[in-house]
């Protein structure tokens, strides 16, 4: 039987719309929560990015900042800016678009982000509390991840999670956080990388596969076990020239493939992506209310 497709984007506005209605109760106490988005350079997948980042903040109400910098920006020019960000108490959340130019530290740039306002949850501030369970920014696509398996109704607690792929926005974390004793984890997680023997074996075994490769069609419907539930973080660019735009967006799973042996399945596009999005105003809006002394 073919799977249920996990709408990222029903569930993302379902989330959008309890977030308009706390973003509107904050304004009848005169607070707007601000969020200063930072792209440097002309990469247009970041460009595409934060342009989506900055309509779904308008959409419910958050003000944002937007700085488009050129891609010769200096690392001392985007420090100052997030310097003076840091210090201006209409924003609550930075988001500077990685990746950066190779001429600028990124891990410089992260660590210059005050952890009250780094509603990425890149800084190590906020990765450290997030990994002995502290009050921590979440990071948005784990964060979406999570919501998305739960807001499905899928059981995470005792599940076999295997995660492909251990990068710091996605792998890493997704790891942590579903490991934790808390209830957005509980699970029992695997991480597979490039250098895993035999990524199906463990696949094979999984209640829940989340792939976060980086490349079309790592997983492959022999891959995975019948009755998954299979969520697909990637967003790969491949050439169509029967679409106006030249290209069209595919995850890391063979979808078709995998839809007709799967139980629960994101799409791409439409799954992790509005996720990932709506748990910066999610971020966003929590910081603001921290600044206030509300939560
Ligand atoms: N580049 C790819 N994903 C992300 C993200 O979640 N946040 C930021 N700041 N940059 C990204």
């Amino acid at each position: 039987m073919a799977a249920q497709i996990i709408s990222g984007k029903e569930i993302a506005q379902q989330i959008r719309a309890e977030l308009t209605q706390e973003v509107a109760k904050l304004k009848e106490k005169n607070i707007t929560p601000g969020l200063g988005v930072i792209l440097v350079g002309q990469d247009p997948a970041s460009i595409s990015y934060v342009s989506a980042k900055e309509k779904a903040c308008d959409a419910i109400g958050i003000y944002s900042d937007d700085n488009r910098l050129s891609a010769e920006t200096s690392e001392d020019e985007l420090l100052g800016l997030i310097e003076k960000m840091n210090n201006d108490p209409k924003i609550n959340g930075i988001l500077v678009q990685l990746p950066l130019p190779k001429h600028i530290n990124e891990a410089k740039v992260l660590l210059a982000i005050a952890p009250s306002k780094d509603v990425d949850g890149f800084h190590p501030v906020n990765v450290g509390r997030m990994v002995i369970g502290e009050k921590a920014f979440l990071p948005c696509t784990p964060h979406g991840v999570i919501q998305m398996i739960k807001r499905s109704g899928v059981t995470l607690e005792g599940a076999e999670v295997v995660i492909v792929g251990r990068s710091n926005i996605v792998g890493k974390p997704l790891a942590n956080l579903l490991a934790q004793k808390s209830e957005l984890g509980n699970a029992t997680v695997t991480v597979c990388h490039t250098r895993t023997r035999n990524i199906a074996a463990h696949t094979l075994k999984a209640d829940i596969v989340i792939a976060a490769t980086g490349y079309p069609n790592t997983i492959t419907a022999d891959m995975v076990k019948e009755g998954a539930c299979v969520i697909d973080v990637g967003v790969n660019r491949i050439e169509d020239k029967t679409r106006e735009r030249g290209y069209r967006l595919v995850g890391d799973v063979d979808f078709d493939a995998v839809k007709e042996k799967a139980a629960f399945i994101t799409p791409v596009p439409g799954g992790v992506g509005p996720m990932t999005i709506t748990m910066l105003l999610y971020n966003t809006v929590e910081s603001a209310k921290m600044a206030n002394d509300l939560l």
